[in-house]
């Protein structure tokens, strides 16, 4: 499937040297995302559940492509004045060459640059991540958040726990303080 370039793509160089396309995620790349779902999570998501996501007109979904082909995404939607980290997921022929950092870097950057535009304040992002997810862990603390919290079996499929995450100006600074329901 051939992906569409628009005008607000950015290109991301990972770490590794790779030269990667971001931009927002389309109908039109569901097959593929489907394709990464199903090598990403034990219970994947359906794609009803994407084609609802990617309907929200407020929430932001990404992509990025390699020469084309759809390597990884990020679902993100607000939630009362939150951002909710929904989904991210990398090709796991793919992993561990920056393409997940890279789609979080661009996600947050544009979280951030529509919060000024609108002046309003930097935005609050969390998520859940299984606490076996040691890789989501370390990319997510890596890129500023913090635990805030636990929701006990909160998997159906094993009934691990969720760890909350949240990133925010405070856990920027190592801090929990403006975390809703969080006294640190
Ligand atoms: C989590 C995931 C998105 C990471 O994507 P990725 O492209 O492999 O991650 P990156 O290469 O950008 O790694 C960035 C950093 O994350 C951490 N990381 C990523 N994979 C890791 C692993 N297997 N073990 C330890 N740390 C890891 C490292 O700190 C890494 O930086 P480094 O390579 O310089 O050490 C990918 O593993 C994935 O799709 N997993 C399945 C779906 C999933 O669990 N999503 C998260 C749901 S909450």
């Amino acid at each position: 499937m051939t992906a569409r370039a628009r005008s607000d793509d950015r290109v991301a160089r990972t770490r590794s040297g790779l030269e990667l396309r971001v931009g927002r995620l389309g109908e039109h790349a569901l097959p593929e995302v489907a394709a990464i779902e199903r090598g990403a999570y034990p219970t994947p998501w359906s794609l009803a559940m994407f084609t609802t996501e990617l309907s929200k007109p407020a929430a932001l979904h990404l992509g990025a492509w390699d020469s084309d082909r759809l390597v990884g995404y990020a679902i993100c939607s607000p939630y009362d004045g939150v951002w909710h980290l929904l989904n991210l997921a990398v090709d796991a022929n793919r992993r561990r060459s920056g393409i997940g950092a890279a789609l979080l870097v661009e996600l947050l950057r544009r979280l951030e640059e529509n919060a000024l535009l609108a002046s309003k304040p930097p935005p609050a992002v969390t998520l859940e991540v299984r606490r076996t997810n040691g890789a989501a862990q370390a990319l997510y603390r890596r890129a500023g958040f913090l635990e805030a919290g636990i929701r006990p079996r909160y998997y159906p499929d094993t009934g691990e726990d969720a760890l909350i995450l949240w990133r925010t100006p405070a856990t920027l600074r190592g801090r929990l303080d403006d975390v809703p329901g969080v006294s640190a």
